[in-house]
């Protein structure tokens, strides 16, 4: 058996350390001041333990992934920040601490979403710059792109405030969580198996596992707002239903979504098995991210 929770816990460390020695030295402070807070706050790191994970299943040492899982951080606490501003899901609270615009303001809070993302491709295109790696930044970069823009993540934002107050089916309520959060986190692992030099064997089956993951634990975090409570998850719950949010639970029951999400689950699990390597790390991560109580 793996020992996960050491796994999760010492790759958090490798992560929060990492991300801290790519914060920018130079340049406003208010600026550098407000992306470090939201940064620094906290979170799961899940995404980065992901890209992380993905490379060593393949093979490979994280020093060779660790700027691809940064800026997978960097990307998703942005969508954090700039989902927390009042003209989107308006939230005070964040990973135990006021949001970033409760402490900086709205001007600032965008920016430095503006800039986390900004940063991102700027790593990715320094990791680039090593030899041996011009064309997987050029693959990595465009996958970032592409999951973190109109038909990735944005999009998924768009649908979700549209789908607010709305009566959304069970079809489109799959394409909103599979856009706003399925994509980052597909991306996590995808570009992590890029780095690693997967084959397109390993991509597709590492794709299925991470995009039934991806849905999986946005079906999770709607029931936690349900059914957790704020200092549990450091943010505030029952947010969705005050905003009429479209969710699964809202959409299916929250029964059924739960066997949604294991059925997801599975899928992804399956989807390992095609995987000629030590799958184990992976699929214990699955678990973790899918039974999770925060
Ligand atoms: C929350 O993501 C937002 C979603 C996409 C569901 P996480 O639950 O990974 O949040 P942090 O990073 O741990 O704060
Ligand atoms: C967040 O979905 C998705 C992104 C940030 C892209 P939610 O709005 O459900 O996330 P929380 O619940 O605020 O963390
Ligand atoms: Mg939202
Ligand atoms: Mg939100
Ligand atoms: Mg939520």
């Amino acid at each position: 058996m793996i020992a996960i929770d050491q796994y999760l816990a010492e790759k958090k460390e490798t992560v929060n350390k990492a991300l801290q020695e790519r914060l920018p030295a130079s340049g406003p402070e208010a600026v550098r001041n407000a992306m470090r807070y939201s940064l620094e706050a906290g979170g799961k790191r899940l995404r980065p333990i992901l890209t992380l994970a993905a490379a060593e299943t393949l093979g490979k040492d994280e020093k060779e992934v660790i700027d691809i899982a940064c800026a997978l951080e960097m990307i998703h606490t942005y969508s954090l920040i700039h989902d927390d501003l009042p003209a989107m899901d308006d939230s005070d609270l964040r990973r135990g601490k006021p949001t970033c615009h409760k402490v900086y303001g709205d001007a600032l809070a965008v920016l430095a979403g503006d800039a986390l993302l900004t940063l991102a491709f700027e790593i990715v295109a320094r990791y680039g710059l090593r030899a041996g790696r011009a064309e997987k930044a050029v693959k990595i970069g465009s996958e970032l792109g592409r999951a973190a823009g109109v038909s990735g993540m944005i999009g998924g934002q768009v649908l979700d405030l549209e789908a607010e107050g709305g009566k959304p089916s069970l079809e489109e309520i799959e394409a909103i969580s599979a856009k706003k959060t399925g994509a980052l986190l597909r991306a996590s692992v995808i570009c992590g198996a890029v780095a690693a030099d997967a084959g397109e064997k390993e991509l597709k089956l590492l794709d299925r596992y991470s995009s039934s993951l991806g849905t999986a634990f946005q079906i999770i975090d709607d029931l936690l707002d349900i059914e957790s409570t704020a200092e549990e998850l450091g943010k505030p719950t029952g947010a969705d239903r005050d905003r009429l949010k479209a969710t699964f639970p809202a959409v299916l029951g929250p029964v059924k979504a739960r066997s949604k999400a294991e059925e997801l689950y599975n899928e992804a699990i399956a989807a390992l098995e095609g995987l000629e390597r030590p799958v184990e790390l992976l699929s214990a991560l699955a678990r973790k991210l899918v039974f999770r109580d925060r």
